[in-house]
């Protein structure tokens, strides 16, 4: 399978409505940038356009998030020609998406529902990421969710059921490690066991992003800074791993660019010191 162009080992900011405007104009220096698959799922128009634009000075990313990898329906073949069409006409440096479920009977659900953790569920995955690659002739990047349940049928831990993923289907990994603080958290297991599993050749990108703890358990909301331990455990990721491409997503009660760029900053300072240790 050809090796595309990748991700640059820098931070980027995934890009939101708001702050469209304001990159195209200013073209601030951001590594690279995120984007929303679906959003551009068209044949021609305005969205696309910029993003055809923006291509030409940033790398592209394109993050999906309704392919539904893990759903006992067939995959969506024309959801998975749309994303062939979009990755053609964009030429990405990464396409991902996540594992999880979100359809089922042909209904679309909006959401990144959880996988049991069992052999049944890990073979589905890797023959859905196989007929992914194969379609799009490119390595698919597939992500780790936040979860705030776990089936009684699980087989194995979190981390161990990732790392199967990514060695039989010979996909990449896109690692949120606020994901991994998150489930930590809430179900009770040590961050560090997760990261000691990770196949780190694999990573190919690196998801930082803010959760809200003003409830019984820790929910992934996108709507904040990153917190002070997703910090410490980012370093600990990059200083086993090395540097890796770095992005900060923010999905609600989106701040101003500034903000996001503060946040992408602080991540760039840590790879930074990870590529001096390397050098
Ligand atoms: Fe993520």
């Amino acid at each position: 399978m050809p090796v595309p162009a990748q991700l640059p080992p820098v931070a980027g900011i995934g890009l939101r409505a708001p702050h469209v405007a304001r990159v195209v104009s200013e073209r601030p220096p951001l590594g690279w940038l995120e984007v929303h698959s679906e959003n551009y799922f068209v044949d021609g128009g305005p969205a696309l356009a910029v993003l055809e634009r923006l291509r030409a000075d940033y790398p592209i990313a394109l993050h999906g998030v309704g392919l539904s990898l893990g759903s006992a329906d067939a995959l969506d073949a024309s959801h998975l020609a749309r994303l062939r069409r979009l990755a053609a006409r964009i030429e990405p440096a990464a396409i991902s998406e996540h594992l999880s479920w979100g359809r089922i009977g042909g209904r679309h659900l909006n959401d990144l529902l959880p996988l049991p953790f069992t052999e049944e569920a890990l073979a589905l995955c890797c023959d859905r990421i196989d007929a992914v690659q194969s379609a799009l002739g490119r390595p698919l990047l597939v992500e780790n969710v936040s979860a705030y349940l776990r089936f009684g049928c699980d087989a194995m831990a979190e981390w161990e059921f990732v790392a199967a993923v990514i060695a039989r289907a010979g996909c990449g990994l896109l690692f949120d490690v606020n994901n991994v603080y998150v489930n930590a958290i809430n179900h009770g297991f040590d961050p560090q066991s997760y990261l000691a599993a990770m196949p780190g050749a694999a990573i190919a990108e690196i998801h930082l992003a803010g959760f809200d703890d003003r409830g019984p358990c820790l929910i992934d909301t996108h709507g904040a800074r990153v917190a002070a331990p997703v910090w410490a455990l980012y370093r600990a990721a990059i200083e086993r791993f090395g540097p890796k491409p770095t992005l900060i997503e923010w999905d609600t009660d989106v701040p101003e660019l500034e903000i996001l760029a503060d946040e992408a900053a602080i991540a760039q300072s840590i790879l930074e010191q990870a590529h001096a240790v390397v050098a």
